[in-house]
């Protein structure tokens, strides 16, 4: 996102699908996953929830002596729903399906990936195994790097693109349905989002740059046909958001002590203040920052570093009396 080209490329792409960590997954930037099925078994396709590569080491498994166990080396395969087979192992070719939509509009299947190798049904056929031999290790990394869409991606039993459409990083016309600016608040209609608060340690978003961001998004054509264009200006008259910028929600839900404040001067003060021996005696980065954060000054020991309640010191004046400050 660092040019303005690049960042016209977010509008109305997929949200969230490069995570740095599986669990910071968003279930609604879920997409409906690929299927899967055997080439030689008889049964509907079944979409496919995340699939896991174990490397390793493994002597041949065996039904009755060395049967696999969930975590045993291998390609897992978590599927929505379970193979209807009455067996604990076959050799096929499984087969990776995605639709596409052709030059003429239609929607065809195609079987875009193949694996023959000897599977193993667990855990109620939920779950398919895939023995990697030395000989396929090749032919396992070429089929993990095609980009099989997986439906349950964060892997918490919920298919996001189930539950409503896909969101979009930018969705035009609607700013609170925007992963991007959701990701900003902490929370999309009400449901807070996984991951931490952007833009981390940062200073967050000002109310105008909030705003100029909703306006934006707001102004995007819906028309799908359309090319966004970075030269347009933001028409605040008709943004709906204009009259009420404090309602952006910018400090509401989400701002915490360990996830946003304390960051903050992690960042920006830890540098002097933390470490063996802080500046003013006063230590950010330590498991006390926070009570070290409301103690009394080094400097001006009648007087709070923070206090509590009263962010602006409306009780300056009563410190002028004590003689605490100088006026
Ligand atoms: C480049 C080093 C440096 C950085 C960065 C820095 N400080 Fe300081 N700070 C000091 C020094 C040195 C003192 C003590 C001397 C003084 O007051 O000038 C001090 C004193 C203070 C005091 C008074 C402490 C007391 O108990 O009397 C506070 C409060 C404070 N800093 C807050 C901050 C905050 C908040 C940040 C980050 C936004 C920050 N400082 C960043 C060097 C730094």
């Amino acid at each position: 996102m660092t040019t303005p080209a690049n960042f016209l490329s977010t509008v109305g792409a997929a949200c969230n699908l490069q995570p740095g960590e599986l669990s910071s997954v968003y279930d609604r930037c879920e997409r409906p996953g690929d299927r899967f099925a055997f080439k030689d078994q008889d049964f509907n396709e079944i979409e496919i929830g995340y699939i896991e590569r174990i490397k390793g080491e493994h002597d041949e498994y065996d039904r009755e002596e060395n049967p696999p166990q969930v975590d045993s080396p291998g390609l897992h395969i978590y599927l929505h729903t379970a193979v209807p087979l009455e067996r604990s192992d076959l050799w096929d070719t499984g087969q990776f399906i995605r639709s596409f939509v052709d030059d003429s509009g239609k929607v065809q299947d195609l079987a875009y990936a193949r694996f023959r190798t000897r599977w193993w049904i667990l855990e109620d056929g939920h779950h398919l195994m895939a023995e990697v031999s030395d000989y396929q290790v090749d032919r396992v990394n070429e089929l993990m790097s095609v980009g099989i869409v997986q439906g349950d991606l964060n892997r918490n039993g919920e298919y996001g693109a189930r539950q409503s459409d896909p969101v979009a990083l930018l969705e035009p016309g609607r700013p609170e349905e925007s992963y991007l600016i959701a990701r900003l608040r902490g929370q999309m209609q009400g449901e807070s989002i996984p991951g931490t608060r952007m833009p981390l340690a940062n200073q967050p978003l000002s109310i105008p740059e909030m705003l100029a961001l909703f306006c934006f998004v707001e102004g995007l054509p819906t028309d799908q046909t359309a090319t966004p264009s970075g030269e347009r200006p933001i028409n605040y008259e008709a943004c709906s958001y204009s009259d009420d910028p404090e309602a952006l929600n910018l400090l509401g839900e989400g701002v915490t002590w360990t996830g946003r404040v304390s960051k903050i001067l992690e960042a920006n003060c830890g540098g002097c203040h933390g470490g063996q021996s802080p500046s003013a005696d006063f230590d950010v980065l330590s498991d006390e920052a926070y009570d070290n954060v409301v103690a009394a000054s080094t400097q001006m020991p009648d007087m709070n570093r923070v206090e509590p309640g009263d962010p602006e010191f409306h009780d300056i004046r009563t410190w002028i009396e004590n003689g605490a400050v100088e006026q």
